[in-house]
């Protein structure tokens, strides 16, 4: 059983605004449901665990009915930082039939549901797989507010969601880790244990949704199609 996560339960101080960004419309339909269509379409996924504040189970269960998602098993309620919201999704998840388990933020609408395939595929094979993205930009190292040095872009990758891995591999991290605010990615967790984690190239296309600027840029994606 393949298991995603999707995270949703982030408090979106950074986006502003009385209703929780993940239920607002855009191209036609809440955020939300852009995500959870993908996973919903991807063969190589076979159950959804929603991660949400504890108070949006109304407004979601309201959207899931209106667009059918079939998916979801579990809901639960996030934690104070992100990794903490994985780890309770993570304590949800039945070990005794759990294979790959692919964690993604619900704020990633424009993932394709090949690059999940993919992300899941190569964690079948190797035990851990990162959706990655090219960097174009120079990237500096700064330190005590100097250039200390250049990095070799070639060399370099946003990291991207889904990030997929076999379930002990992900167990055994979230164990060894304090769920604190710099683990802002399950593969860092998994770095922290000495994994050597795949990675999969995919768009850069597949932004997180985090301020409205970055609304603005998702509008016009949508709108391009
Ligand atoms: O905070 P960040 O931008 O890293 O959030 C990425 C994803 O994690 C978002 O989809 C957000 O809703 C989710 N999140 C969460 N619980 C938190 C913080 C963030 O589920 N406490």
């Amino acid at each position: 059983m393949n298991t995603a996560i999707i995270v949703a339960a982030g408090s979106g101080t950074r986006f502003g605004g009385d209703k929780p960004k993940q239920f607002l419309e855009i191209g036609g339909k809440p955020l939300l449901i852009h995500t959870l269509e993908k996973f919903e379409n991807c063969p190589l996924i076979n159950e959804i665990v929603l991660v949400i504040g504890s108070d949006q189970l109304f407004s979601y269960r309201e959207i899931a009915t209106k667009h059918r998602v079939r998916k979801v098993a579990k809901i639960v309620y996030g934690g104070k930082t992100r990794a903490e919201s994985v780890f309770k999704g993570f304590g949800v998840i039945d070990s005794a039939t759990a294979e790959i388990v692919a964690v993604h933020d619900g704020a990633r609408p424009f993932v394709t549901t090949e690059e999940i395939a993919a992300t899941v595929r190569k964690a079948q094979e190797t035990g851990a797989a990162c959706l990655v993205a090219p960097v174009f930009d120079t990237v500096k190292e700064v330190r005590d507010g100097r250039i200390a040095q250049t990095i070799d872009r070639a060399n370099l990758r946003r990291a991207l969601t889904p990030q997929a891995f076999h379930y002990d591999i992900l167990r055994n991290a979230l164990l060894a880790s304090e769920l604190t605010e710099a683990a802002t990615d399950e593969c860092c967790l998994v770095e922290n244990i000495g994994f050597k984690i795949s990675i999969v190239e995919g768009s850069p296309k597949n932004i997180k949704i985090t301020t409205p600027e970055d609304w603005a840029i998702a509008e016009i994606y949508f709108q391009k199609g």
